[in-house]
Formats: C-alpha cells, structure tokens, sequence
C-alpha cells in the first residue's frame, strides 16, 4: 500500500487543544479503516500523520478534519498530493460567522465524518440537527452535498443565519433561494416557522422550536444523520429554562432516534463533565441504537473535557 504523510493542520490544534494527534488518529481510524496508521511525526516545521492505505482512500483522507492537506512519500522524496476535498460553497459559509455558543468548526466536521463512517445506509444524503444553533452543521452538511434541517429553540437563530447567508451569498456571488413559511399553525411564539435555503443543489431548512418535539415539527421525513453539539452547561442553554442538557436529552432521545432511518447513525458532541458520558448513554437506553466507541475526547478548558457519543441504528 502506498505510505502517505497527513499534514496536520494549525485549525485540528486550534479545536482538540494537547489531544489533536490523538484526536486525528482516531478520526483516520473510524473513518479510514483500510488505513495502517503508524504514528505522528514533524517534517520541516509541520505534524504530520504518517500512515500506508490503498490509494482509493485519498478522497476520504483529504476530508479529515484534521488534514490540511497529503504527501505521498516514495523512495525518492516527499511529494504534496493535490488533495483538493472538493467541498461545495465557500468556506466561509462555515467559518465566515464569529458569534457566542458557535460549535467548532473543526469539530464539526469531524463529527460528519463520523456519523458517515458509522452509516450504513446507502449514500446518506439527509442530515438533521436538532439543537442547531445558527447552523454551522447545516452548513457543513449542504458543504458534503447533503440537504439540512435544524431545529433550534432561539428564536432569534433564524434571522441571524439569514444575515450571515446575505453576506456571504452576496459576497461569494453564489447562486441560492431564500423562502420561509410555516410547518404548523402560525404563532406569537413563532414555534413551527422554517427559514429555506436553497444552494448548491440541497437544501437546508432551519426550524423554530423544541428539540423534544422532532416528530411533531419534522413529521415523518427520516434522516441518515443526527449531528449536533449539546449545550456545555447551564451557561450555554440558550433560553429561559435550566434544565440540564442531560435532563434536555432525556426528554428528546426517543423523538431524536424516531426520526433515523434504520442504518443511520446519531453523533453528538458533549462536555463530559455534565452529562457524564454513561449518563448520556443511558437516555437512548431501549431504543435500539449500539454505541461505537471513537477514543477523540479532548479538554477544551478546565471545566469543559470534549467528548464525541456515536450510535448506530441497526437497519
Ligand atoms: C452548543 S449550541 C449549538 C451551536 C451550533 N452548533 C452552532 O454552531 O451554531 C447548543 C444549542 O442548543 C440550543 N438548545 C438548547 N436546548 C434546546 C432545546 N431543548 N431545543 C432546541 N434547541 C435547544 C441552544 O439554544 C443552543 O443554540
């Protein structure tokens, strides 16, 4: 098999902190299971991963989270691959927005890649996040060339997702459609109001409303994926009430997992600190779903150790 060097990037150091060589190898692992991973080393002035896998396995390599971009080594030197992963969009319809309780980038998209691996259905095209803030999975999912649906209880997230898909639509001259309207009856609290849009081929809709109301906001329309980043703390709830996200998951874990198709898979990051990872677990208890372990938790700050939850739908 030919040997590869996987250039680590400064954005992987940025999001797993002391842990992002542990964090890469782990993603390479779930994601690339053909790959012999041998270790990290430094080439020059750069982390690189070095690792032996089938060349067909260079697409998915080039879309690690972690990678900025592959060497291919042979006898003779070192030569750059071009390892363009051939995203949809601009970048900056992910990264372009700075705003309080946004999910990491980064991590985000490891967390696609995850749920991808662990997938069984045939070409996963449909993505759900049903603590969506202002988005960033939806981005990164209609990047991947699937389509999106959030649902976020801020009822605020919609018109500022529209803000930033004006800038960064106009600035970039990309083509799209923006339309809203109503999945349920008109209300004051605005529960039930969907914002559209429409680019690239896909969609991704963002919904107003509760993440413990799925089936009665999104129907019957299942998803392939489940990706969403759990509030860290009280801090970061986002509205009035203070309930925990453990008691949040609790109340939401059996609408969640009636909205994935068999196969699908659930990938949710968390502070392993609150919920503690085996009380998380013990939401989706009885409802069918295997867990597959992925060793890429990190600490983030004293109070907030990183953790990644994946689950798998039998089909
Ligand atoms: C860590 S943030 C997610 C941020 C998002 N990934 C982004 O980058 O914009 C968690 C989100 O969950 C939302 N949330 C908390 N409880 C919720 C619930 N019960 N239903 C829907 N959303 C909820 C919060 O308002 C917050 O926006």
């Amino acid at each position: 098999m030919p040997d590869y060097a996987l250039v680590l990037s400064p954005l992987a150091r940025a999001a797993y902190f002391a842990q992002a060589n542990e964090v890469a190898q782990a993603e390479v692992a779930a994601c690339v299971p053909e790959a012999e991973i041998r270790g990290a080393e430094r080439f020059g002035g750069l982390e690189v991963l070095r690792l032996t896998a089938p060349e067909e396995s260079l697409p998915k390599l080039a879309r690690m989270s972690s990678a900025q971009g592959l060497f291919d080594v042979t006898q003779t030197g070192w030569q750059p691959l071009d390892s363009d992963p051939g995203f949809a969009l601009h970048p900056d319809f992910v990264w372009g927005e700075k705003y309080r309780g946004k999910t990491n980038e980064t991590l985000t998209q490891m967390l696609i890649n995850l749920g991808l691996a662990v997938c069984t259905v045939e070409a996963p095209a449909r993505l759900l996040d049903p603590m969506c803030g202002r988005g960033t999975t939806l981005m990164w999912a209609l990047r991947y060339g699937m389509s999106a649906t959030g649902v976020e209880r801020d009822a605020q997230a919609p018109a500022e997702w529209r803000r930033g898909l004006k800038k960064w639509t106009k600035l970039h001259r990309q083509k799209h459609k923006l339309s809203e309207g109503w999945v349920q009856k008109a209300n004051r609290q605005g529960v039930g109001r969907f914002l559209d849009f429409a680019c690239a081929g896909q969609v991704a809709r963002m919904v107003t409303g509760d993440s413990a109301d799925l089936p009665k906001l999104l129907g019957r329309k299942p998803f392939d994926l489940i990706v969403s980043d759990l509030p860290y703390g009280v801090q970061h709830m986002g509205g009035a009430d203070s309930r925990s996200p453990l008691a949040t998951m609790e109340a939401a874990a059996r609408g969640w997992v009636a909205c994935l198709s068999p196969g699908g898979a659930i990938v949710i990051a968390f502070n392993a600190n609150i919920p503690k990872r085996a009380e998380l677990l013990a939401a989706f208890e009885g409802l069918g779903l295997e867990e597959v372990p992925v060793p890429v938790a990190h600490r983030m700050s004293e109070s907030i150790l990183r953790d990644v939850l994946v689950l798998h739908k039998p089909a």
